[in-house]
Order: C-alpha cells, then structure tokens, then sequence
C-alpha cells in the first residue's frame, strides 16, 4: 500500500485544484433553478473550468462523456448530464473534478431545487453532517477506519443507508489514489494517516436501502428501492492538529 505525502509544492497546486472546483460550485448555484437542463450546467462548468487554467477531469475518463458527473433524487452518483431538466422538488449532486497543471481537487455537493420535501431534506441535512463528523477524524497518527467508523455511526444514528460499494479516496497527481476510504468500518483499522495525505472525504447516504444498481448507460449509479440518495465531498490535506479542506472557502 502506497499511500503518497505530498510535497509543498504538489499541496499549492492541489490548493488551486481544489479552489477551483469550490469556485466552480459557487458559479453553478445561481443557476440550479427548476427548468434548468443538466447539460446546460455541464457547459457553463466546462467553460468556467476552462477559463480558470484548469480541465475537467471527469470528462474522457475511462470513456465519461461529460465534465460534471449530475445525480438526480434516486441516483446516487456518476449521473451523465443531458436534455433532462431540474424539477422542483429535486435534490441534485454536481459532482466536480478539476485537474491544474496535473493535480486534481474533487467535491460533491447536494442542492435542493425549489420545494423539497421534508425526507429529502433530513437526508441532505444529515448527509453533510456525516462528511464533518468524517473530517473530524481527520489528523496525523489517527486511522482510516476511524473516519470510515465515524461516518457510518452518524449514518446508523440517523437511519440513513450507507453505500458500500463506493469509496472516498486518495487525490494527487491522478483524481484516485490510494488509499480506499469507505463509508463504514472499524476505528483504529486500516493505514495510518500522515502529515502531507491529500483525501477526499464523500459519505454517499440513501432514505431507504443503500443497495444499489448500474443504468444502461454503463455510469449511472442509483438505489434500488428508488429512494433518494445524497452525496457532500470535499478534498482536504492532513495536517499535524486536523486538516485543512481544499475545495472550500
Ligand atoms: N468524484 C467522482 C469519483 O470520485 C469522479 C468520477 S469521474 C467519472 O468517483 F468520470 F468517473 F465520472
Ligand atoms: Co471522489
């Protein structure tokens, strides 16, 4: 296992990665309005991106078409944008990843479109809560599995599902890396993190079973039981005391 400390240089630009990606939200949120098509977003992020130095890092990997992964209610992640339009009543995950001068930033953020109902936004509320309650986690000489553990406790607290078979991940010089950071697990397993580790941290939680399924387009994740699903990232640097998060303010 070979998990990389990141040079001071690498951490500047994985700062800019990640500011970029945070910037990229905040340009898209005027625009998540009921009527919206997903592709127009996809072009509007594609372009800002562009314009900052940046590429999307999503678009051309492994054959993904497009520069923002968009999962609608249901989906869970890896949602392809196209003539789909938002709902009112829709809870929406953008998903971005950017890559700067060969470093990646990688964040997940859940929005609410117009009127959503009370179920959607418990879920959203306490989905976002387990990736802080994950990022608390987050310091030099503590576990992976302490933060997998911390996640999925404030997950079974709260009833929500826990998907498993999706990971959070290392970010570097390729948008994963090692090492795996599932959603669950045992505190105090698995690698030791270090000073200089550069994580993305990204609790996927459902409303009702976290078992899930592939569309027909070969990249759509979404529930089985088609029961909404909710998705917050951020890519964040260990540090001596905590961590430092890369794709916020
Ligand atoms: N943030 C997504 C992930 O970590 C990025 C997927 S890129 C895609 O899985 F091309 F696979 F969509
Ligand atoms: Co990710």
């Amino acid at each position: 296992m070979l998990i990389k400390i990141k040079s001071d240089r690498e951490i500047e630009l994985l700062k800019i990665a990640g500011n970029i990606v945070y910037l990229t939200h905040q340009y898209l949120k005027p625009y998540l309005k009921e009527g919206v098509t997903t592709n127009k977003l996809d072009t509007l992020a594609e372009n800002f991106i562009r314009s900052k130095g940046a590429t999307p890092s999503c678009k051309g990997y492994q054959g993904f078409p497009k520069t923002l992964c968009i999962s609608i209610n249901e989906e869970v992640v890896h949602g392809i944008p196209s003539n789909r339009k938002l709902r009112n009543g829709d809870i929406v995950s953008i998903d971005i990843c950017v890559c700067y001068k060969g470093y990646h930033g990688d964040s997940a953020w859940t929005y609410a479109i117009g009127d959503i109902d009370s179920d959607k936004q418990y879920l959203m509320e306490h989905t976002k809560k387990a990736l802080f309650k994950g990022l608390e986690q987050v310091k030099a000489n503590n576990h992976i599995g302490d933060i997998s553990h911390a996640i999925e406790e404030y997950a079974n607290i709260h009833h929500l599902g826990v998907v498993k078979e999706l990971v959070g991940h290392g970010v570097g010089s390729s948008l994963h890396e090692e090492p795996d950071i599932p959603n669950y697990g045992k505190a105090g397993s698995g690698p030791k993190l270090k000073e200089g580790m550069v994580l993305a941290i990204e609790p996927m939680l459902t409303w009702g079973s976290p078992d899930i399924c592939m569309l027909d387009d070969g990249w759509t994740i979404e529930t089985i039981d088609e029961s909404p699903s909710a998705h917050f990232e951020h890519t964040v640097v260990v540090t001596k005391d905590g961590y430092e998060i890369l794709t916020g303010e």
